[in-house]
């Protein structure tokens, strides 16, 4: 099949009442917490973006780095034409630096925004017009179930799950083997030869992980704080981002840095029917950020039923690129 046109699904529920009563609740709970979803209105795109290229944030270097540095060992895994099921594609770099060498028979951008997607696909099926390229709109997090008539079509060939970025450490254990059941069966389910390529950070030095979540720049405060001005749109809340200050440490008994908002004097908050008193320094955990070691995620990877891994890392093991099939 010869395409020079990206095809789009949408398999987004629109944001429901019962998602908005879940943040509000949150807000309400005695340790006050919001899902990081909701760092990713417009703004906070851009400052993730921006985080990427500070050097504290050593993830997003590091992987780039794993993938040139065994680049044959990577690619030799990738069967030919297979269907590429990008997971949170996004700007669809990283996906696209591979496919200059091992090009895809079947290219699925998959993300919660398809808006996004749309810009970012076409720009792509422009320098890639033999490759037939297709945007799902998806919150993949809690469900991985395609219309029929895709679902069909994608497994026809091998599946190359592709889930960079370490964006699995923003899930918590239980979440994290979730997905990953999810993403086996897909790949049980279609032709030989499928598997999930897939970045995670490691264990590491607490003052390293802590700076790379507590940059001088302040980007990493900007973008836990914006989550406040997104909240204020989405409920109608009056949060006031100068009363609060970014917090990031890294806990070693959960393995992982909790971002939270720390209130820095007493605030009343209200929004729609609700109002809440924070006091002075209570917090708001806004994200968790897991970090692996090796032996522990490749066990992860078998539970949730991937008969074979293999893994590639950097000179100083602070990341991890896992291949499992
Ligand atoms: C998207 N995710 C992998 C990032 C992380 O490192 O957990 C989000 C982030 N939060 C603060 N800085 C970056």
């Amino acid at each position: 099949m010869l395409s020079n046109k990206p095809s789009f699904f949408n398999a987004l529920s629109p944001p429901s009442d019962s998602s908005l009563q879940d943040l509000s609740q949150g807000l309400l709970a005695p340790g006050a917490h919001c899902s990081p979803k909701y760092f990713y209105n417009a703004l906070g795109s851009t400052l993730f973006d921006a985080i990427t290229h500070l050097p504290e944030y050593y993830l997003t270097r590091t992987e780039a780095a794993i993938f040139g540095d065994h680049a044959e060992a990577i690619h030799g895994q990738i069967s030919a034409q297979a269907t590429w099921l990008d997971l949170g594609a996004g700007s669809c770099e990283k996906a696209a630096r591979l496919f200059e060498r091992t090009p895809p028979g079947l290219y699925v951008a998959v993300d919660i925004s398809l808006t996004y997607l749309t810009d970012t696909l076409e720009r792509l099926q422009r320098e890639h017009p033999q490759v037939p390229m297709m945007g799902v709109g998806m919150d993949f997090s809690s469900a991985l179930t395609f219309p029929p008539s895709l679902h069909a079509q994608l497994l026809a060939r091998p599946v190359f799950a592709f889930y960079p970025g370490s964006s699995l450490g923003n899930f918590d254990p239980v979440q994290a083997l979730g997905f990953l059941q999810r993403v086996a069966t897909v790949c049980n389910a279609a032709k030989p030869g499928s598997g999930l390529l897939i970045g995670i950070d490691l264990v590491k030095d607490t003052a390293v992980l802590e700076r790379a979540y507590a940059d001088d720049l302040g980007v990493t405060a900007a973008f836990n704080l914006n989550v406040l001005r997104h909240m204020n749109t989405l409920l109608g809340a009056d949060f006031d981002v100068r009363d609060w200050q970014h917090l990031a440490r890294f806990s070693v008994k959960e393995s992982r840095i909790e971002m939270h908002l720390q209130a820095r004097r007493e605030v009343t908050v209200s929004w729609s029917g609700h109002q809440r008193v924070f006091q002075k320094n209570e917090t708001i955990h806004t994200e968790n950020s897991y970090k692996w070691t090796v032996e522990k995620f490749s066990k992860l990877l078998r539970s949730a039923g991937f008969a074979q891994t293999q893994h590639w890392t950097d000179q100083q093991q602070q990341y991890a690129v896992f291949w499992a099939s």
